[in-house]
């Protein structure tokens, strides 16, 4: 365990304001949804509030009609986690035995790196090509051993994606017995055009493939830790066994529900995204700076500069982004896309810090 790094999420807003004694903190470094949630949920949430004396539904039977109506697949075929991290735990936990081996893109994700050496799995990471996922690169590092693959897509931190008919191809050439994690956590920001609808893919008796998707992006319910999967009965029927019986709370539960419902928040949280990405790139392009389109809620920006010094400027102004050494892409930060008002305060101290700071 000694050469396991732990995973660092982005600083907590109370955590900035506490050290830097500042008043007004902006957090862009988690790719949350900077919108409260929808105003069903909050309600759902406050009705459900006094039977907290009793445990959850250990099997999410009103989430579960409800998404397997809305993602017209039999409820058997869905697997809820305390959030889509847990899922790719229980994926390990399932499929993965030390000395095995899983194969990873890099840098991406790091939950899939991290849970895998806690596993004892051996790692066979892929890397990005030009900041994209290297489908036939990752075919090629399959081996008799290989027991899983993680694909994110969109990727996290890049925010690239693998597009319908590389997923396709990739899908055809796998070996039918290892185990294809498509964590589509962006899901909903990233659909459309040549982005890959997967669900039909849970129907091939011949490949094992789950897919992750998650509340906690567009239906911005991060703190509360709901995702679920879709896979086919037989592998979600494993999951199942490997789950601790009450990993979703019953908060969460009944705000997943109220989010599904509420589809007008959904799409709005999208157009939102998408309008104001649009200015990022602006912005990036402006200063001069290369950046990888996304078909997410962040961006992926090469400062040309010390990242370090870029984001210790924007964080000493109230500003938290996330630097990007961590994943090895030196000079890089990664920023979530706020509120429009957040956004116009990151366009004016960024280009503050790259002004400020000496290109390499
Ligand atoms: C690619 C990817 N997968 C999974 C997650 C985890 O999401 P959840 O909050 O559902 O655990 C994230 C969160 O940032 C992510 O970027």
């Amino acid at each position: 365990m000694n050469d396991i790094d732990p995973y660092k999420p982005g600083k907590p807003i109370e955590e900035v304001k506490r050290e830097r004694g500042l008043k007004d903190v902006i957090k862009l470094a988690s790719n949350e949804n900077p919108m409260q949630p929808s105003k069903r949920v909050i309600e759902a949430i406050v009705e459900a509030a006094k039977d907290i004396n009793r445990y959850p539904d250990g099997g999410c039977f009103y989430l579960r009609k409800a998404l397997s109506k809305h993602l017209s697949v039999k409820e058997s075929n869905l697997i809820f986690g305390n959030g889509s991290d847990e899922l790719i735990l229980l994926a390990l936990h399932a499929f993965v035995d030390p000395g095995d081996e899983v194969v990873v893109a890099d840098p991406t994700f790091l939950i899939y790196h991290i849970a895998s050496m806690v596993k004892g799995a051996k790692l066979r990471t892929v890397p990005l090509k030009n900041y994209k996922y290297n489908m036939d690169g990752m075919l090629k590092a399959i081996t008799d051993r290989t027991k899983v693959v993680f694909i994110a897509n969109p990727d996290n931190p890049t925010g690239s994606y693998v597009t319908k008919e590389e997923m396709g191809s990739f899908i055809d050439e796998v070996p039918p017995d290892v185990l294809v994690f498509i964590d589509e956590a962006y899901y909903e920001f990233a659909r459309g055009g040549d982005y890959p609808e997967t669900i039909n893919l849970i129907k091939r008796k011949d490949r094992n493939i789950i897919i992750a998707r998650t509340f906690s992006k567009v239906y911005s319910l991060a703190g509360l830790r709901v995702g679920y999967g879709i896979a086919s009965e037989d592998i979600a029927l494993v999951l199942n066994k490997v789950r601790e019986p009450f990993n979703v709370n019953s908060l969460a539960q009944v705000a997943a529900l109220a989010a599904l419902n509420d589809k007008e928040y959904m799409e709005k949280s999208v157009a939102l995204v998408n309008k104001e990405k649009e200015k990022f790139y602006e912005l990036f392009t402006s200063l001069s700076l290369k950046y990888v389109p996304s078909r997410t809620n962040f961006v992926l920006v090469d400062t040309e500069r010390d990242s370090v010094k870029i984001s210790e400027y924007l964080l000493s102004r109230g500003i938290i982004v996330r630097e990007m050494s961590a994943w090895r892409l030196k000079g890089f930060v990664r920023v979530t896309i706020g509120t429009p008002e957040e956004n116009q305060k990151f366009f004016k101290v960024f280009t503050e810090a790259v002004k400020d700071t000496a290109k390499n």
